[in-house]
């Protein structure tokens, strides 16, 4: 049974009164003074209306010098990126995604702005919508609030029947935000607390399925796979850092403050009648301090000593060796940027497991023995983190595991992402060293300035760069020597018509781990499964793929659109370098006068991309990441699973392993 303490208010719907319109006079905005600063109007405010926060982002008159020079950056950080030609007619079933690239640059970089918000919004929105987490425009200017709206959705079967509702544990939740959130609402007569639990009939007048299929084509991004994106739209729980948190979801809580409020119908818990009701949003505030739209600016917007690269040769000596803690190079991620996370808040005590840890001190992965006895569950958060103690906590939990006599083993890799070589560690731990390579083959795009890289790395016997050829296995083990070109001569690729040349295939060197690896699978891997929400990007997709490809592991996936197809992976790209990481390769391989290089960007900000393909072991030409691999189990949450991992692990071992 569901149970939530807090009172519940069962007073009449008051349809709020939407909010201000003393920035109307900023609309059309193209960069006057006018006579109050939207910035200073909102300045030492922890939580704001949208449309304030929207008419601060909005001051800043767009600039052409600023446009010119971030889309020059762009453009070439897109000669790396491995899926560009994947781009211009997307396999099914990922077509949804199907983008010219070149072709919308071209057109950003044509397009009369406004306002600065303006463009970064156009070229957010872009590379948003390829829908790959590793490949996008984090503008911080503009990242600096999230939207809240006392609402959140999930989609639940009750009593058979799939629906859309607001979320039970509402109040709980959202009382988290503190009462510089909900006294905002008690000021406005908005009784946001009767919603909990309500059904949805309708949001903006649309199918309450369609309006989240609409936030997963035009908000969620990262993931490939819509069914999975469907689930980022609503509200799910995690691990953030150690402690266990739910999402908003996008739907309640976007980054951007372009919205402030949503209508939606609904039927409220113990009601039978339909009403309409008009719900704001109310933005936080997660930026630097200001004053007026000048700090603003210069606070948030312009670029730092880390929006760009350094050259690492020049560095103090100590500071190179401390990037090479374990492997030759800084450790390679693949990882979401959700940052969502940087603004948790936690799951509400009550939905936390109530079983005692298999070890209390444990970081990103919790590990519990369910009551059956015999299954082992292990919610892994990350793959990110403190990289020793992931492979500390693998090792104490199998072996509390085995000590309880337990049989069968749970890995749930919710809201997943991080490290590639802690995909690989834990895939080589269950599997046992005997195995053999527990990651993938890879390669890199061999364009031309990336050739110039490799041959400036092995020219100066560079060792902790991501170009190094140290980093790398011979896809027969064995390891690259440092005078080994692996790009040069390239091997052709064409992708959708298009000749776009890659490196040799290689593997990872992420060997030798931390800790001894039991040369024997510690399970049968026949008892060993995973569940997750699909929002299992990077390395947590490389390591559920490898999972399922060398093992044909069981994987259940919650959630998604009934009906629609949702992959048990979100994102399957490979490693991610950031604009800085990349920009560092170039300066420190001494190109960065090169043609070919990157500009700095002037503005506060992170181009990302995906840097690495890692190919599919089911078909070699594929990479993982357009290779569709369903989960072979599919539940829909229920209101006792969706926001209570112990109740879903219960359920899931009863149909996994029952
Ligand atoms: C545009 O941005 C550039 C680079 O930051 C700056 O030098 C210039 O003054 C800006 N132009 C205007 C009109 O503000
Ligand atoms: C589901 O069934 C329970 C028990 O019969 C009932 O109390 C509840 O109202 C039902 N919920 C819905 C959404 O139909
Ligand atoms: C979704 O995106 C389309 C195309 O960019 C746009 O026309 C539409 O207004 C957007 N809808 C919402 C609800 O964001
Ligand atoms: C619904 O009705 C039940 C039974 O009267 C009551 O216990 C519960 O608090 C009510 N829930 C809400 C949200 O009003
Ligand atoms: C529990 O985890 C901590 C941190 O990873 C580790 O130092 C400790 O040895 C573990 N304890 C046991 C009993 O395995
Ligand atoms: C390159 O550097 C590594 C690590 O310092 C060293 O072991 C190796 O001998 C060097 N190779 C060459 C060709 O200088």
């Amino acid at each position: 049974m569901f149970g939530f303490s807090g009172p519940v208010f069962a007073r009449g719907l008051v349809l709020a009164l939407i909010l201000s319109s003393a920035v109307s006079a900023h609309k059309d905005h193209t960069g006057e003074k006018t006579s109050t600063d939207p910035c200073k109007k909102i300045s030492g405010k922890l939580f704001v209306p949208p449309a304030d926060a929207l008419a601060c982002q909005k001051s800043f008159p767009f600039n052409e010098t600023l446009r010119t020079s971030v889309l020059q950056t762009v453009s070439r950080i897109f000669d790396f990126f491995t899926f560009e030609d994947y781009y211009l007619n997307s396999p099914a079933p990922f077509q949804d995604s199907t983008t010219n690239i070149r072709a919308e640059l071209a057109r950003i970089g044509t397009t009369k702005y406004a306002t600065d918000y303006d463009f970064n919004r156009d070229l957010y929105n872009f590379a948003n919508q390829l829908n790959d987490g590793h490949t996008a425009w984090y503008p911080n200017c503009y990242n600096t609030f999230q939207n809240f709206l006392p609402a959140p959705v999930v989609m639940l079967n009750m009593n058979g029947t799939d629906g859309v509702y607001v979320i039970p544990d509402l109040i709980e939740f959202i009382d988290q935000l503190g009462t510089d959130f909900t006294d905002y609402f008690d000021t406005i007569k908005f009784n946001w607390k009767r919603l909990a639990g309500a059904k949805v009939v309708s949001i903006e007048g649309m199918n309450p399925y369609d309006y989240i299929d609409l936030i997963a084509k035009n908000v969620s991004g990262n993931y490939l796979d819509r069914g999975v994106r469907a689930n980022s739209v609503v509200s799910s729980y995690r691990i953030v850092n150690t402690d266990f948190s739910q999402r908003f979801g996008d739907l309640a809580g976007p980054t951007f403050v372009d919205q402030n409020s949503l209508t939606f119908s609904v039927i409220p818990i113990n009601s039978t009648k339909v009403e309409t009701v008009e719900v704001p949003y109310y933005a936080g505030y997660y930026g630097n301090k200001f004053t007026d739209g000048a700090t603003f600016w210069l606070n948030n917007c312009i670029a730092t000593s880390d929006t760009n690269g350094v050259d690492l040769r020049t560095q103090q000596s100590a500071m190179v060796s401390n990037m090479v803690p374990v492997r030759r190079s800084p450790l390679p991620r693949g990882v979401i940027n959700d940052f969502t996370r940087a603004k948790a808040f936690g799951l509400p005590p009550n939905f936390q497991p109530n079983l005692p840890q298999v070890n209390e001190s444990a970081g990103v992965i919790k590990s519990y023995i369910l009551p059956d006895g015999k299954t082992g569950v292990m919610f892994i958060g990350s793959f990110d983190g403190d990289y020793v103690q992931f492979q500390t906590d693998t090792v104490s939990a199998i072996q509390g595991f085995k000590k309880a006599g337990v049989s069968h083993v749970l890995l749930d890799l919710t809201n997943n992402g991080g490290y590639i070589c802690l995909g690989e560690f834990l895939h080589q731990y269950l599997a046992g060293s005997d195995f053999g390579y527990a990651g993938f083959q890879s390669t890199n795009r061999a364009n031309s300035l990336a050739v110039k890289i490799v041959a400036a790395n092995i020219k100066q016997n560079l060792t902790y760069t991501y170009y190094s050829p140290l980093n790398y296995l011979f896809v027969n083990g064995t390891p690259i020597p440092e005078t080994y070109n692996y790009i040069k001569p390239s091997l052709p690729l064409v992708v959708n018509g298009v000749s776009n040349p890659t490196s040799q295939r290689y593997a990872d060197y992420c060997t030798p781990f931390d800790v001894p690896i039991p040369r024997k699978a510690p399970f049968d891997l026949k008892n060993v499964a995973i569940v997750s929400n699909g929002n299992c990007a990077s390395t947590c997709a490389m390591f559920s793929t490898v999972m399922n490809e060398r093992h044909n592991t069981k994987i259940a996936v919650f959630g998604g659109k009934p009906g629609d197809v949702l992959q048990f992976k979100g994102m399957a790209g490979n490693q991610v370098l950031e604009w800085s990481d990349l920009d560092t390769e170039i300066r420190t391989a001494g190109l960065k006068n090169d043609p070919l290089a990157p500009p700095d960007l002037l503005v506060n900000a992170n181009f990302r991309h995906n840097w690495r393909t890692a190919w599919s072991y089911l078909d070699e030409t594929t990479p993982i990441a357009y290779k569709s691999e369903l989960p072979k189990y599919r539940f829909a949450y229920t209101k006792d699973t969706y926001n209570n991992p112990q109740n879903l692990w219960t359920f899931v071992v009863s149909k996994l392993f029952g």
